[in-house]
């Protein structure tokens, strides 16, 4: 089967850039790594991915000022460089304009720290113990216009147990992270690929 070429965005740590690396060794995989980008040019997952042998650019927001097109312009042309064919943000900590999404919609998919359509935005997890939730989770979801409102390709869902902090429900939900994007990506990709015939 084809391969897209994959380009994984990130701001920061990128344990999940890292799940899909891994994942994407396996030769069946429906993704080939070809870029790792970062708005954040000290982003430590920046040096995993080189480590691993990885294209990287680190493409710094604040040379941009407010002018996030700009900003976005700069990281596209890194995109297009690479031949990127699908996008997976990975801690990617920009809101993206519509211009972006327009242009890469359809081939751009996010992964959210809650159960969507729940908690949009930051302090997912201290939000959902605050409510009294039963469950916490992740969802990864098509990119669309609204932040956090494109359609859910899957999610996965871990307990909340009474005395639970925020970082213990994060580093819980994080786990569930690593094995749930890989998979999401995969029934992204497959997806494209059915559709291109
Ligand atoms: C993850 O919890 C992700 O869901 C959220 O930001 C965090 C990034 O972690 N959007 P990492 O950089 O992948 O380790």
């Amino acid at each position: 089967m084809r391969r897209l070429k994959l380009a994984i965005l990130i701001s920061g740590r990128g344990s999940n850039m890292e799940a899909l690396l891994h994942a994407a060794e396996d030769p069946s995989y429906p993704a080939v790594p070809v870029l790792i980008a970062s708005n954040r040019p000290d982003a430590k997952g920046l040096e995993t991915a080189a480590a691993a042998g990885i294209a990287t650019a680190a493409v710094d927001h604040k040379a941009y000022g407010k002018d996030r097109e700009a900003f976005e312009r700069a990281l596209d042309a890194e995109l297009a460089a690479a031949d990127t064919e699908i996008i997976a943000l990975a801690g990617f900590m920009r809101v993206l304009t519509p211009w972006f999404v327009g242009k890469w919609e359809g081939r751009l998919v996010n992964i959210h720290p809650s159960l969507l359509p729940k908690y949009k935005g930051l302090h997912t997890h201290q939000r959902a113990i605050e409510a009294g939730d039963a469950e916490g989770g992740c969802s990864v979801h098509w990119v669309s216009a609204g932040v956090d409102e494109g359609d859910v390709i899957a999610q996965a869902r871990v307990p909340i147990v009474p005395g639970d902090s925020e970082d213990d429900l994060a580093a819980r939900v994080l786990v569930e992270e690593h094995k749930l994007y890989p998979r999401a990506l995969a029934m992204a990709c497959e997806n494209i690929l059915r559709a291109a015939g």
